[in-house]
C-alpha cells in the first residue's frame, strides 16, 4: 500500500516537472518565430500594444486576487461562529459607480494605444527613401514604379505561397526576399480558401480572402530615418551612414519564419515560408537572377534542346537531361510549374520553380536543408526533393500535387520509378 502511493506520488511529481519544463521551454523568446523579439517597426508596435494589456490584465488579477484572498481568510466561517452577517455592498452607490468607473478606465487605457496601433498597421507610410529608385538600380522601372515602393503580391494556395514582385515581374515561392529597412506593401489575396500572413518577428496577422484584395505594411529592420532618431543623431554623415549599415548586417540580415495562421485545411499546420531579408544589393542581384532564369543544361539554348529533344531524344543521355525530359513530358511537372527561361514551363498551378535549388528548404517551409553555416546542404536537399517527388501526399496530406483531378503524380498510370525520381530531382538541384 505504502509502495503504491509513494509510486503515484512519484508519478504526480514527474508530470508537475514535464508541464513546468514544457511550460518554460515556450519562454525561449529567440526562436526564428517569436513575437518577443522584434526585428521591425510594426511588430513591434504590435509588441508594445500586447505589453499594455499585459499589463492592465497582471493589474486586474493582482487586485481582484487579493481582495478574493483577502475576504476569505478575514470572513471565513469558523467553529461555532456567532458573527452577524457583515455589511454588504449591494447597492452600494460608492462601490457601484467606482467599479464602473474603473472598468471604463482600464478599457480606455487599452483603447487608446489600440486605435493608435491600429492606424499606425493600416497607413501604409509614405517614406521617401524607401520608395524604389531611391534603392533599386535597376533601369527597366517604369516611373511611376521608381517613385512607388516595392509591393509584394503575396498568394496563398492551399498549402503553400506564391510571393510575386509585379514591379519586376519576378514570381518566387514559398521564400519571400526582402531589402532591409525598406517599408513595403504586401497585397494579401487567396485562390482558394482563407489563410492568414504571418510573419511574427516583422508584421502580422492579416487575412488572405478569396475574392478580395487585404493589405498591409511590412518592414524588416528600422530605416535609417528612424535608427537615427532612436539614437538621438541628427547628422547624415559617413560614419552614421556606416554604424547603420553595421546594425543592418548584425541584427537584420537572416531568415525568419513565417506561417499561415488560419486554419485551411488537412495541411495547414505545413503552410510555413520563409522570409529572408538581404542588403540592397543582394536584392538586385536576387530579381536579376530571377528574372533571367534558367538555360537548357550542358549550355544548350532552349530553342535546340527541344529540337534535339524532339528528333533524336536518345542523343540527351545523362541524368540531367533525362531528368528534364521527365519534367515535361512524363512527370507532367511543367503543366503545374513554371521555370523562368524554359519557355514551354509554364505551369501556374504549382510553385514557380526558378531558382529553386537555391532555396534552403521546399515543400512551404516543411523539408529543411539549411546547413548550420547558412549554406546549402546539398545531400540533404537531394533527399528532400527525393521524397517530396515519391510521396508528397505523405510528406503534406491532401496537396494538389498527388491528386488533382487526374493531373497528380499520384494519379499517372505507371507510377514514377524510383530511378524516374532520382534524375528528377538531380535535374532540379541544377535550378541555382
Ligand atoms: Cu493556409 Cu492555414
Amino acid at each position: 500500500m505504502k509502495n503504491a502511493s509513494s509510486g503515484f506520488r512519484s508519478l504526480i511529481t514527474f508530470t508537475l516537472v514535464w508541464i513546468a519544463l514544457g511550460l518554460l521551454s515556450a519562454c525561449n523568446t529567440n526562436t526564428r518565430m517569436s513575437t518577443f523579439d522584434t526585428k521591425g517597426p510594426v511588430a513591434q508596435t504590435q509588441y508594445e500594444l500586447f505589453m499594455v494589456t499585459v499589463w492592465v490584465t497582471a493589474f486586474i488579477f493582482v487586485v481582484v486576487g487579493a481582495v478574493f484572498l483577502w475576504v476569505t481568510i478575514k470572513f471565513r466561517e469558523t467553529k461555532h461562529d456567532t458573527r452577524p452577517l457583515p455589511a454588504q455592498g449591494h447597492g452600494n452607490p460608492l462601490v457601484e459607480v467606482g467599479l464602473i468607473g474603473a472598468s471604463i478606465l482600464l478599457l480606455v487605457i487599452v483603447a487608446v494605444p489600440t486605435v493608435q496601433a491600429i492606424w499606425y498597421t493600416h497607413d501604409i507610410p509614405n517614406s521617401a527613401e524607401s520608395a524604389l529608385g531611391q534603392w533599386y538600380p535597376g533601369e527597366e522601372l517604369t516611373q511611376a514604379d521608381t517613385d512607388d515602393i516595392l509591393t509584394i503580391r503575396v498568394e496563398g494556395y492551399q498549402w503553400w505561397w506564391a510571393f510575386d514582385y509585379p514591379q519586376f515581374g519576378v514570381t518566387s515561392a514559398n521564400e519571400m526576399i526582402l531589402p532591409a529597412g525598406k517599408v513595403i506593401r504586401l497585397e494579401l489575396r487567396s485562390k482558394d480558401v482563407i489563410h492568414s500572413f504571418w510573419l511574427p518577428r516583422i508584421a502580422g496577422k492579416v487575412d488572405l480572402i478569396p475574392g478580395r484584395a487585404n493589405q498591409m505594411w511590412i518592414q524588416a529592420g528600422d530605416s535609417f530615418q528612424a535608427w537615427q532618431e532612436a539614437h538621438g543623431a541628427t547628422s547624415d554623415d559617413e560614419t552614421l551612414r556606416a554604424a547603420y549599415a553595421q546594425y543592418l548586417e548584425d541584427e537584420i540580415y537572416n531568415y525568419y519564419y513565417g506561417q499561415c495562421a488560419e486554419y485551411c485545411g488537412d495541411s495547414h499546420a505545413r503552410m510555413l515560408f520563409r522570409a529572408t531579408v538581404v542588403s540592397d544589393a543582394d536584392f538586385a542581384t536576387w530579381i536579376s537572377e530571377m528574372k533571367q532564369g534558367h538555360d537548357a543544361p550542358e549550355g544548350l539554348s532552349w530553342e535546340q534542346w527541344y529540337a534535339i529533344n524532339a528528333e533524336e531524344p536518345g542523343t540527351l543521355s545523362g541524368d540531367i537531361h533525362e531528368g528534364l525530359q521527365l519534367f515535361m513530358t512524363r512527370g507532367k511537372c511543367a503543366t503545374c510549374h513554371a521555370v523562368n527561361g524554359n519557355p514551354r514551363a509554364l505551369g501556374i498551378a504549382g510553385p514557380n520553380l526558378t531558382k529553386l535549388a537555391s532555396r534552403h528548404s521546399i515543400a512551404a517551409g516543411w523539408l529543411n536543408h539549411r546547413a548550420a553555416d547558412g549554406s546549402i546542404d546539398l545531400e540533404q536537399q537531394y533527399k528532400n526533393f527525393y521524397k517530396w517527388i515519391k510521396e508528397p501526399d505523405i510528406v503534406k496530406p491532401g496537396n494538389l500535387m498527388w491528386k488533382a483531378n487526374g493531373g497528380g503524380i499520384g494519379e499517372l498510370d505507371t507510377p514514377l520509378s524510383d530511378e524516374e525520381i532520382r534524375k528528377i530531382s538531380l535535374y532540379l538541384q541544377t535550378l541555382k
